[in-house]
């Protein structure tokens, strides 16, 4: 039961400094063409040539059956990172992880190719738009970050922590 004389903390991430650094980040991606359009495209784009791809195509097909939920999903996930929204709450570590232990084998290969396929996907949109080279390097960067954690999280949870450094030889944007 909630007690009236101890109101709700604010939650962290509505506190009004989290809001401004929000508004700012937000605000600086839109200004660079990397809005909620663009997201939803690179999304929509990227997932597209992943299923017909010959390595990764098989992979999501054995673990997604219904596609529009995990592209909404998907779209959410990314306003999160590149305009810092805290609109998604999921748990990728854990889900990958789930997916690699099912026996899709997720190592160093196959996040190299779904980093090249990220980033001629999302360099492809970014010339299309007119938008500068600079901001398609931004988001390919984040993803390159994202896929070398995932990757060091899945390696070290099977190898140890002489896997702290699976990510390094990924391709870089
Ligand atoms: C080898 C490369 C990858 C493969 C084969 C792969 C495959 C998958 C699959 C099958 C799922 C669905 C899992 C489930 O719902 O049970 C999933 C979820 C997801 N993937 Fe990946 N993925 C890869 C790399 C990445 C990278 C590099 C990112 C981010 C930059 C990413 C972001 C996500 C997110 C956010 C989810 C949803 C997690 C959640 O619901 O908590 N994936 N992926």
């Amino acid at each position: 039961m909630s007690d009236p004389s101890h109101p709700e903390p604010l939650r962290k991430q509505n506190h009004p400094r989290a809001l401004a650094a929000r508004a700012k980040r937000r605000a600086e991606a839109e200004a660079a063409g990397v809005d909620a359009a663009f997201i939803s495209d690179l999304v929509e784009r990227f997932y597209e040539g992943i299923r017909t791809d010959a390595v990764l195509g098989p992979i999501f097909a054995r673990h997604i059956a219904d596609w529009p939920p995990h592209l909404a999903r998907m779209k959410a996930f990314w306003r999160s990172i590149l305009h810092n929204s805290a609109e998604f709450s999921g748990n990728p570590m854990q889900r990958h992880a789930a997916v690699h232990e099912a026996g899709s084998e997720l190592g160093e290969a196959e996040f190299a190719r779904w980093l090249r396929l990220f980033y001629a996907t999302c360099e492809a949109l970014a010339a299309e738009r007119g938008l500068d080279r600079a901001a398609a390097r931004q988001v390919n960067e984040r993803a390159r970050m994202i896929a070398d954690s995932l990757l060091t999280g899945i390696a070290t949870r099977e190898h140890g922590l002489t896997a702290a450094r699976a990510g390094d030889g990924l391709p870089k944007p």
